[in-house]
């Protein structure tokens, strides 16, 4: 059995859905349930014995030991975490307290666990850590993609609380030998994701007829790889990765943040046509985030060329997927915009969907 934190968010819940469709092997899913976890986004495993859904703080050291010693899993999967941008800048604490000392916590637990372990299960025993390309910090356009080498450069308090946890993870490797294993993924979009992150968001801001924020220029560019390549990534490094070994994992598919609305927009406009005109009409430019990194890219040839691992979605192929799915789940976006969302647009966006100006 494996343990996996974060898994009622949008890649932890589509990286289980997938585990439970291509393994028998069962799964405890330890997830706190912030505003970011979503039990509709388990609800087709109900009554799936192989899942078992654990509401609890990766930081709660008690009951991550007792989950370690009662279900003895071989190995854990930390996507646990606070991870979106603009909420860290708004109020950087809860990043701090899950990403940082959460994560530390977790890896306590983890090596006491390990440490009472049998000679074989230790040495087969995994700890994979789901990080991101952000702690890389910001390129610019002519700059070569990041690599498993770039020095760590995070440029915002959620970038910086997940570089120090994966310097944790490194030094639990370095001086206890615990077996980890650390991804390094670019910006994900598919089925689940909750609509504060920018291809959800316009998304659900074009259906209702509200204004497309695009911060800045809209020439940031990120590079986007669909949720299901990166579950199959995951999987693979943790079947084959090399322990101690960080792999970057990416989709190879640069784009403009306006390049993305655009393509959203086009795509809505053929597969849902709006009487008065295309969604680009929609689209307003508002002011930039601070300390917005202009550019991420990813060099992901280590995967490819050590464990076999290549993406299978192309960007306007796997938008198109995604878009589908939304446009057919008009019921789980209703239950996830309501309530703590409608608070945080409030917070985040005026009137004239204007970024609030932080003071
Ligand atoms: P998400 O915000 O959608 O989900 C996070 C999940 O973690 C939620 O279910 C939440 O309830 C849970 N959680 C938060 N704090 C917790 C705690 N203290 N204890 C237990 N559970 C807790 O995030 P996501 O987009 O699914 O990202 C998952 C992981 O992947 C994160 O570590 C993130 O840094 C990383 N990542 C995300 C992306 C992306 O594009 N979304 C890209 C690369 C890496
Ligand atoms: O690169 C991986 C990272 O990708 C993950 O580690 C993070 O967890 C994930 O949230 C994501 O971070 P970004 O900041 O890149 O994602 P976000 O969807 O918030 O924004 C994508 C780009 O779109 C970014 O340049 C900001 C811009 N944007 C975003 C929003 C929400 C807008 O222009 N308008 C918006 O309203």
């Amino acid at each position: 059995m494996i343990l996996v934190t974060g898994g009622a968010g949008f890649i932890g819940a589509n990286f289980v859905l997938d585990w439970l469709q291509t393994h028998d092997e069962p799964l405890i899913n330890l997830d706190k349930m912030t505003y970011a976890g979503n039990h509709d986004n388990l609800v087709t495993l109900t009554g799936d014995e192989r899942h078992t859904l654990v509401v609890g703080d990766i930081g709660d050291s008690v009951l991550v030991s007792d989950l370690l010693h009662r279900y003895r899993p071989r190995a854990i999967i930390n996507f646990a975490a606070e991870s979106h941008v603009d909420r860290s800048i708004h109020g950087p604490g809860d990043f701090i307290d899950t990403n940082v000392v959460g994560t530390f916590r977790l890896l306590e637990a983890t090596r006491q666990y390990w440490t009472s372990l049998s000679p074989g299960e230790r040495s087969s025993f995994r700890f994979l850590h789901v990080s991101t390309d952000e702690v890389y910090g910001s390129l610019n356009a002519d700059d070569p993609a990041f690599t498993e080498t770039t020095p760590y450069t995070p440029n915002s308090p959620y970038s910086a609380s997940k570089a120090a946890s994966d310097h944790l993870v490194r030094a639990w490797h370095h001086t206890y030998a615990l077996p980890v294993l650390t991804t390094n993924c670019s910006n994900n979009y598919g089925p689940y994701q909750f609509p504060e992150k920018l291809i959800p968001l316009m998304l659900h801001h074009a259906l209702t007829d509200k204004p497309l924020p695009i911060y800045g220029d809209g020439q940031n560019i990120r590079d986007w790889l669909y949720v299901g390549d990166h579950a199959s990534g995951i999987r693979r490094v943790l079947e084959a990765g090399r322990v101690g070994e960080t792999y970057n994992i990416g989709g190879n598919n640069e784009r403009s943040n306006l390049q993305v609305v655009h393509a959203l927009c086009d795509l809505l406009d053929r597969l849902q046509p709006h009487p008065e005109g295309s969604y680009r009409r929609l689209i307003r430019f508002v002011t930039d985030r601070p300390g917005h990194d202009r550019r991420y890219a990813i060099d992901a040839t280590k995967i490819r060329t050590e464990l076999g691992w290549t993406p299978q979605h192309h960007f306007e192929s796997g938008l198109e997927q995604t878009l589908r799915w939304y446009l057919s789940h008009s019921d789980w976006i209703a239950r996830v915009t309501s309530g703590a969302y409608r608070q945080w647009l409030e917070t985040h966006y005026t009137e004239e969907n204007t970024p609030c100006a932080r003071d």
